[in-house]
């Protein structure tokens, strides 16, 4: 028995010219930077937002900063099943089959557990836990039918490192970062890979507008750089080719695992 016969039962992934990208949340911060790296790499990329004008922008921005760039947008709220739903079908209608899906929607506001209620526990829990399993759910049974299929989470270091007044941020991330290795695992030979991202602190609209309702808008900046230490806010073209890594070809063996992209903050 030759050793390169073990484990070889799988068929190699069939290479497509041009593969097909959901990225949620991709009409800002991070999400636009990852979607301009996976048109880079010469995939079709449907940005779903829940902002439309922003998403409309985006597209005409990425059409226009990336010669050949086969993008559209669609209307995506990821707190609605119905929503996840139709607008998955719209791009699969418009682009085809999605191979790979990447969920940069999210939404944050600090607050200490004492001064927030179950209102605000279960939005965050919604858009920033249940939003990705939603989009999992939708689009897993056609990627193992394909047997193909790339799912790449941005959750973030709150979720490793736990992050004081970020509680319910920190509850979210950490349960998608055990939702990943569990899916991961349950489609294991299906030639699905399930991965995370982890931010650390990066300078998006999101994090403005943190800082903007931050009691102390200077301590919360000198306290965020000070986290870092590279000592720098990360930037969304420094997330961008990890995501596009996770969401390649190339990146069939790597499964379940969560990387930091934080300048240092966590070592796991
Ligand atoms: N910026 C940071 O410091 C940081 C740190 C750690 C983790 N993260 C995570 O990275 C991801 C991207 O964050 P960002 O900083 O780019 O945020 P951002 O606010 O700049 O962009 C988020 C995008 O998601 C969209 N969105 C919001 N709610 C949505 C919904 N219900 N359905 C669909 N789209 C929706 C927004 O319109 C926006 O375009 C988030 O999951 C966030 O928690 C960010």
């Amino acid at each position: 028995m030759n050793i390169t016969s073990i484990g070889s039962a799988q068929p190699p992934v069939q290479h497509k010219d041009r593969r097909v990208a959901l990225v949620a949340g991709g009409a800002g911060g991070i999400g636009i930077e990852v979607a301009k790296e996976l048109l880079l790499d010469n995939m079709a990329v449907a940005i779903g937002d829940i902002d439309p004008q922003k998403a409309a922008q985006a597209a005409t921005d990425l059409m226009q900063a990336v010669s050949g760039a086969e993008v559209i947008w669609v209307d995506l709220n990821i707190t609605e099943q119905s929503s996840v739903t139709r607008a998955i079908g719209e791009i699969e209608q418009r682009l085809g089959p999605i191979d790979a899906m990447i969920n940069a929607a999210g939404w944050n506001h600090a607050m200490a557990l004492l001064k927030s209620d179950e209102n605000y526990w279960r939005q965050m829990i919604d858009i920033n836990l249940l939003g990705g399993i939603r989009l999992t759910h939708a689009v897993l049974g056609g990627m193992i039918e394909r047997g193909y299929g790339r799912i790449v989470h941005i959750a973030g270091e709150a979720g490793r490192a736990g992050v004081s007044e970020q509680s319910l941020m920190s509850a979210a991330n950490g349960g998608t970062i055990a939702f990943v290795k569990a899916m991961a695992r349950e489609v294991l030979d299906k030639g699905v890979t399930v991965n995370c991202l982890s931010p650390g602190p990066t300078a998006t609209p999101m994090l403005d507008q943190m800082i903007q309702y931050a009691e102390d808008a200077a301590a919360m900046v000198a306290s965020l750089r000070g986290a870092v230490p590279m000592g720098r806010l990360g930037q969304p073209h420094d997330i961008a080719p990890v995501v596009a890594f996770l969401a390649s070809e190339g990146a069939g063996f790597v499964t379940g695992q969560t990387i930091s992209v934080s300048g240092g903050m966590t070592m796991v």
